[in-house]
């Protein structure tokens, strides 16, 4: 079975087996189903580069739904199913004028696994609305819902990719959205621009939207035109006193504050002065917009986009003596 169109990366690899559950019932029977097959979760498919063949069972998540469970005169909570396109709930809390998830429009991908890497754009992540999730467990298909504290969220980091490492199917999220008095974030410089050249002076959430997507579309490819990941490495976060050291030789480096003693660097301007922004080896290459991003031009294997990978780190470490380690799960 081609997997070729369940990842964005249009990777072309082969799973032995492969089924799509509609439901949890759907995905307890087959978990069961299946015991002692080697299984591989499937959701979007929009965080992942595919190296090998599956030698085992895919289990693409494709539940879907969504609803509102609880609400009160500020506040709603909406629970959406693991298998929606995030993208498409976003814009249906937009449309409801439900405020909370307006900055992280358009990212790829499928509900159900943004809390596995928190994922996030322009000031916000999702665990400044996130309140819960349900999973199962894929040995004994057992249910447990994972508080926000218990999900132990990072930059790009949750339980999910540590200790619940491929343990859990997250079956379904609940976010806490606001109804009213929105808290609308403009900080991110880019925001400020695209809001600014539309002459707005008074966002609404779907004015930040549609900013966040202008901003998007300009600088990162559409996976349905250029096979792509989004970030394929995170951003390096180094101690001041070691950041301060390197900023003597490069006093042009960027970096942001995170907190009293740590500074997070732009990997794509790393990337972007070690001279690989918009050069291709084969069909892999490095996006002409944003060098944060590898591109597969159309027959790249896996192999030779994690290649690239190599290279780039490499040549990051030697010039800059800064490890940058991949967000894309590399399979
Ligand atoms: N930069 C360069 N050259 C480049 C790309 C970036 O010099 O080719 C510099 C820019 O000049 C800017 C800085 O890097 O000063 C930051 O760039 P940008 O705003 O594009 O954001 P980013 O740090 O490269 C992160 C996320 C993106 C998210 C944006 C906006 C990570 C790994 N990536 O990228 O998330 O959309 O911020 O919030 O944190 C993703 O995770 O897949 C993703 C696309």
């Amino acid at each position: 079975f081609s997997l070729k169109k369940y990842n964005t990366f249009g990777i072309e690899a082969k799973a032995k087996q492969f089924v799509a559950v509609h439901s949890a019932e759907d995905l307890k029977t087959i978990l069961q189903e299946n015991k002692s097959q080697r299984k591989f979760i499937l959701g979007g498919g929009s965080n992942m580069l595919l190296t090998k063949d599956i030698d085992g069972l895919v289990i693409h998540i494709d539940l879907k739904s969504k609803k509102i469970i609880e609400e009160d005169d500020n506040f709603v909570w909406v629970e959406s199913q693991a298998g929606e396109n995030w993208h498409e709930f976003v814009l249906w809390t937009i449309d409801q004028n439900f405020g909370g998830l307006e900055n992280m429009s358009l990212i790829p991908g499928n509900v159900g696994t943004t809390p596995v890497q928190n994922i996030g754009a322009y000031g916000t992540e999702i665990k400044d609305t996130f309140v819960s999730c349900k999973a199962m467990t894929i040995e004994n298909q057992e249910n447990k819902t994972f508080t926000k504290d218990e999900c132990h969220f990072g930059y790009r980091e949750s339980v999910f990719k540590n200790e619940a490492k491929d343990q859990y199917v997250i079956t379904s999220v609940v976010f806490k959205l606001t109804k009213r008095n929105h808290k609308i974030n403009t900080s991110y410089g880019d925001i400020t621009s695209e809001l600014e050249k539309n002459n707005i002076t008074n966002p609404s959430l779907k004015d930040v939207s549609n900013a966040v997507i202008a901003i998007r579309q300009s600088k990162l490819p559409d996976p349905k035109e250029l096979g792509n990941s989004g970030s394929f490495f995170k951003n390096p976060i180094l101690l001041k006193s070691d950041f301060k050291k390197i900023q003597q030789q490069f006093p042009e480096m960027k970096y942001f504050d995170i907190s009293e003693t740590e500074v997070k660097v732009p990997a794509g301007w790393l990337i972007e002065q070690a001279g690989f922004k918009g050069k291709r080896f084969g069909d892999a290459g490095i996006h002409k917009n944003q060098a944060l991003v590898l591109v597969n031009y159309g027959n790249a294997t896996g192999q030779d986009i994690l290649n690239v990978s190599k290279d780039i780190q490499e040549t990051i470490f030697k010039t800059f003596g800064i490890h940058i380690e991949a967000e894309v799960n590399v399979i």
